[in-house]
């Protein structure tokens, strides 16, 4: 516990103002480089696995055939080309979506692809889609991992000029499950996540419109696919849209809905306003804190309606112990970051479970499954 404290000290006062100086993605690639080495030593895996690694019965639950060792797992959009699945879960992480990975490689949108908004805690993206491509990253990219972590692939569609139209972005998407199912990692991965939420590519959110959703599940259902699969949602889509856009994932036997992608409404309320300013003439979509209480509701309201029909895995804005919990109290069985381990340091996964750990003891629950929902009564 100490450690993990000193690791927060440290991140905060001295890493951080130090690697805030540079450019985010050249950050990015460092930090990418060094989990790398850190994953191909034993040592340091032992290290990092005693300091940060829980295994709380409490935490651990069993959801669609998977054991999850703890509920919090990193998002798509950090290790997008899948180098980092030996090391993250020592740093305490449950599970991890790779990706969002598609069928042809992107070098990715026009720089600046991301830039932090750190008074708002929130990162302007557009990186849309920047993959190796899903036969590099299965090929050559992806290395070995602990059989207790859970490693899931979150696959969309190749970002480019010839792949904007609903037609060709299904076909696009259902190569890449085809060729996820003959490859020799289709066995050990865990869940497969479908993307149809991303604000930062060409021919954005066709996939979300339901006739067009029916016929990617329609795709994917005939490859006879018998991996749990997960469907990532768009965050600012009206409850109509999204009641009818789940009720078909239920139809279509989709096992999770994760809640949710990236804000795109520059709202000043939302942000410290002047640093908004300082992005006003670039293109992106936003995360970290002015995501969080849109996927709040959009979680409470998909748990009421459907809860005992999908599970939820919740995300936005998730910076402590107390955020994870108030996601799960309204309904999500796992939860996703990315920002708010930017914001505050590797150490806060572990922080994280800790503080659920001590939570869910406080208010009387021996498993988080307990926990689950109890904020929002189910219709
Ligand atoms: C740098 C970055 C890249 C992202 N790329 C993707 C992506 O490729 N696919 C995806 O589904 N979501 C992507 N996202 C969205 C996140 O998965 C997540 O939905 C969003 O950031 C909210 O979570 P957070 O506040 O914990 O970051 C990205 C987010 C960030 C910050």
């Amino acid at each position: 516990m100490t450690i993990i404290y000193t690791t927060k000290f440290l991140y905060k006062y001295f890493l951080k103002p130090i690697l805030f100086i540079f450019d985010p993605e050249t950050v990015h690639n460092l930090v990418i480089n060094l989990g790398q080495q850190l994953g191909k030593s034993k040592f340091s895996k032992k290290l990092l696995n005693r300091t940060y690694n829980s295994n709380h019965p409490t935490l651990s639950q069993e959801l669609f055939g998977i054991t999850f060792k703890n509920p919090v797992g990193l998002a798509a959009g950090f290790d997008y080309n899948g180098e980092l699945t030996q090391i993250l879960g020592s740093v305490g992480f449950g599970f991890q979506s790779i990706g969002t990975v598609t069928f042809s490689d992107y070098e990715g949108n026009k720089a600046p692809r991301l830039v932090r908004l750190p008074k708002s805690k929130s990162i302007l993206v557009n990186k849309g889609f920047k993959n190796d491509g899903i036969k590099k990253v299965l090929n050559k990219n992806i290395q070995n991992w602990e059989e207790a972590y859970q490693v899931g692939i979150s696959i969309g569609a190749t970002n480019s000029p010839d792949c904007t139209t609903p037609q060709s972005q299904i076909e696009d998407i259902v190569n890449s499950f085809r060729f996820l199912k003959i490859h020799r990692l289709y066995n050990k991965l865990a869940y497969l996540e479908l993307n149809i939420s991303c604000p930062n590519v060409l021919g954005s959110g066709s996939l979300a419109d339901p006739n067009h959703l029916k016929q990617v599940l329609e795709g994917i259902k005939k490859l006879e696919i018998r991996k749990p699969l997960l469907v990532k949602l768009q965050l600012e889509i009206p409850w109509k849209k999204a009641r009818e856009l789940i009720q078909i994932m239920i139809d279509y036997k989709v096992d999770g809905v994760i809640i949710a992608n990236l804000l795109k409404r520059r709202n000043a309320t939302l942000f410290e306003p002047k640093e908004l300013d300082t992005v006003r003439f670039l293109k992106g979509n936003f995360s970290g804190a002015p995501t969080k209480d849109f996927s709040n509701e959009l979680i409470e309201k998909a748990y009421k309606e459907f809860g005992h029909k999908i599970k939820i895995i919740g995300l936005g804005g998730i910076f402590n112990a107390q955020d994870a919990y108030e996601k799960i109290k309204r309904g999500a069985s796992l939860v996703q970051l990315i920002t708010g381990m930017i914001y505050e340091g590797p150490q806060l996964i572990a922080e994280i479970n800790m503080g659920l750990e001590k939570r869910l003891k406080e208010d009387g629950y021996k498993n988080i499954k307990e926990a689950v929902g109890v904020k929002s009564i189910r219709s």
